[in-house]
């Protein structure tokens, strides 16, 4: 027997059992609609430990790479002769997570005022379902929109009644697409390997969290989708080789630039979009910027309301595309940089991301001791995002990690928690001080481009969901953030989803966004002469100056 752990619940399994068997004996619910058939492809799991420990990959795995398995067709049975003989293994893994990350039912620091006005596109006359006016339907019960922020890892959705502007409900998954790779490069390769999967396997996990939502999904008459040009893009199943290749551009940037549309937003249908809602429902996916900077982006910068803002703002949403922007009414200039999944939990032993069981706050006692604050309070599973922050910030307060990321007296390991086997690895600093790296040096290169030190910007805001739990004295300490006075920067949350939400709620705010993502000047900092220089500097443990002011 062979003890099989998924999702932190472990059982027995004697050869021949598969993963999904195993799951459903210890009451874990994997996603299927094929009834274990091998075809539907959303039964993945995570294998993070033992996978010697289970038979070869079958046919219907071939498109899986890494750790990745069908868990319908991953049984347990290693050819492994040790593990044969003494029956030692253990398997470890984890369906793709479903939770309520932690959402915030309002937008924090950010300039509400115009955000209020309801003026959706889906109205009502009668029993008549309209969208800009023009029937789509004819139902009698209440009308409702979606609002999604489609991350690279993790995607967020906001229920909303049309009607009245209420959120009635929220939730959150891992984006089931990190099969296909961690990051937008990889995604995009594998895209051309395997086209349409990605988007397929999204769709299925998607369509489940829309069915699990409080209200009849054909009452969804519009949803608004933000994400990044990649991730956006897969989800309408575009194209996106272009994306990949230089000068990375998506589809509907290039075929603006030669006049064949006016806009680089996209609308589809719910049926188009293989989604449970009304099958006319209007999916609009919003504009994006250039490149990799994209919906998410625009999406912030409405959020922001940088249209009117006569200050100069900055606004730093970091995950594994980290998106900047920099600006007020007059000048905008954003970019994105590919800063990998790390902050994210991912590439990372024990890192997960910020769901239940993740460890998200760490104090260290001066005997040693770890203090961990737990999201849910339950045991925990790993550590988040905002955890690792505060580890490496703890590690380097006391002397036990120094500026270069390495460890002083621990050799490459440091135990957080013994008795869940949580752990801390050099080389998990070395993925975090390189995307750490690349988010500053983002940011250089933008205040460089704009001609301004770090000290000018008046408002930062440090958005998305990591951003809104990080505390901003540890990221100050590891140099993630710029070293800025606490008055300037405000934690404000998904501005993102915020931004999807104005989108959804406001046909006059939409219009804003449309025009505003013509004004911004993109910052390409994979062509900028410093890039690297900045990287380098980025990567220490140290309170980030501006390179202009040290250059000066
Ligand atoms: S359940 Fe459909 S592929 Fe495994």
């Amino acid at each position: 027997m062979v003890a099989v752990t998924i999702n932190g619940l472990t059982t027995q399994a004697g050869d021949g059992i598969s993963l999904f068997e195993c799951a459903d004996g210890i009451g874990i619910r994997v996603p299927t609609s094929c009834r274990k058939q091998g075809k539907c492809k959303e039964c993945i799991v995570e294998v993070t430990e033992g996978i010697e420990s289970l038979l070869a990959r079958t046919e219907h795995e071939r498109h899986l790479k890494g750790n990745f398995r069908l868990s319908c067709q991953a049984r347990v049975g290693g050819t492994d002769a040790f593990v044969c003989q003494t029956r030692e293994g253990a398997v470890r893994c984890h369906t793709m997570r479903r939770a309520n990350l932690r959402i915030e039912r309002r937008a924090f620091g950010l300039p509400l005022g115009r955000s209020a006005s309801l003026e959706p596109s889906v109205t009502r006359d009668g029993d008549r379902i309209l969208i800009d006016g023009e029937e789509i339907a004819r139902a009698s019960g209440p009308i409702h929109g979606i609002a999604m922020d489609l991350g690279t890892t993790t995607i967020v959705l906001r229920l909303f009644d049309l009607e009245n502007g209420e959120q009635i409900a929220d939730t959150s998954l891992e984006n089931p697409q990190r099969f296909g790779g961690s990051d937008v490069m990889a995604r995009i390769a594998y895209d051309g390997e395997h086209r349409g999967l990605l988007m397929r396997t999204l769709a299925g996990y998607l369509t489940r969290a829309i069915e699990e939502l409080p209200v009849d999904p054909k009452s969804i008459y519009e949803m608004v989708v933000v994400g990044n040009s990649t991730m956006r893009d897969l989800f309408f199943g575009q194209s996106v080789y272009t994306i990949g290749q230089n000068p990375y551009r998506s589809i509907t940037e290039i075929e603006m630039a030669e006049g064949r549309r006016t806009t680089t937003s996209l609308t589809s249908t719910g049926r188009r979009c293989l989604l449970p809602i009304h099958p006319e429902a209007r999916v609009y996916g919003a504009p994006v910027i250039s490149g990799h900077v994209g919906a998410d982006a625009a999406a912030c910068m409405l959020a922001v309301d940088i249209a009117h803002e006569d200050r100069l703002i900055a606004v730093m949403d970091i995950g594994t595309n980290t998106e900047l922007i920099l600006g007020n009414r007059h000048r905008i200039l954003a970019a994105s940089c590919p800063a990998g999944p790390a902050f994210e939990g991912g590439t990372i032993a024990c890192g997960m991301p910020a769901l239940d069981g993740a460890v998200e706050d760490v104090a260290l006692a001066s005997d040693g001791t770890f203090h961990l604050g737990v999201i849910g309070g339950t045991a925990a599973q790993g550590i988040c995002g905002s955890g690792l922050v505060d580890l490496m910030s703890e590690l380097l307060r006391t002397g036990r990690m120094n500026s270069m990321g390495r460890f002083e007296d621990d050799g490459q390991r440091i135990t957080v928690d013994a008795a869940r086997d949580i752990f801390f690895l050099e080389g998990d600093v070395n993925e975090l001080a390189q995307a750490k790296g690349a988010n500053v040096a983002g940011l250089q290169v933008v205040c460089s481009q704009y001609g301004i030190d770090f000290e000018e910007i008046e408002v930062f805001y440090l958005a998305g969901g990591f951003g809104r739990h990080l505390k901003v004295e540890a990221s100050r300490r590891i140099g993630l953030i710029p070293n800025l006075p606490d008055s300037r920067i405000e934690q404000v949350g998904n501005a993102a989803i915020e931004g999807a939400c104005v989108t959804l709620l406001s046909r006059s705010r939409r219009r804003e966004l449309e025009e505003l993502v013509t004004r911004v000047e993109h910052c390409r900092l994979e062509t900028h002469p410093s890039f690297f220089d900045y990287f380098v500097e980025g990567c220490q443990f140290k309170a980030v100056e501006s390179a202009n002011r040290v250059a000066g």
